[in-house]
């Protein structure tokens, strides 16, 4: 089963985001198998944006992410990265459109509260920088 690795980033935290961008991935039918409340570490930071390192928002983004809690996540289901990245939208704010979670909740694109993996590869990568394999928890539904 695919799996992918999403971030709701300081922003989303500070203005109460959790629960709306849980719950859009929920509605989908995606399978929550990790997640905690956490400050991301500067190696962390500087591993996670590594593709980044040397662009002129480089040292921007490092300092935003390590600013306040996060809240990292694994989800896992059919097409979750690329139906993810559907659900979450454009990078750019003035790109995303309205009905993902950046068309609807983000102005700036340095603010746009949520960071999903693009790729099988990035998502192996980026759930292990967050996530021991003894924390995330695979279930099946009884109801
Ligand atoms: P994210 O999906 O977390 O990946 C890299 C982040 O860099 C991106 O979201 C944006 O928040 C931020 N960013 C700022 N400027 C740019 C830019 N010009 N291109 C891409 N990402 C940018």
């Amino acid at each position: 089963m695919e799996k992918t690795f999403l971030m709701v980033k300081p922003d989303g935290v500070q203005r109460g985001l959790i629960g709306e961008i849980v719950k859009r991935f929920e509605q989908k039918g995606f399978q929550l198998i990790g997640g905690k409340l956490t400050m991301v570490t500067r190696a962390q930071a500087e591993f996670h944006y590594a593709e980044h390192e040397g662009k002129d928002f480089y040292e921007r983004l490092v300092n935003f992410i390590t600013s306040g809690p996060v809240f990292a996540m694994v989800w896992q289901g059919d097409q979750v990265i690329p139906l993810s990245r559907t659900l979450i939208g454009k990078t750019n704010s003035l790109e995303a459109a309205p009905g993902t979670i950046r068309g609807d909740y983000a102005v700036h694109t340095n603010f746009n509260l949520i960071h999903g993996s693009d790729s099988p590869e990035s998502a192996e990568r980026e759930i292990g920088n967050f996530f021991q394999a003894d924390e995330l928890i695979t279930y099946s539904k009884v109801v």
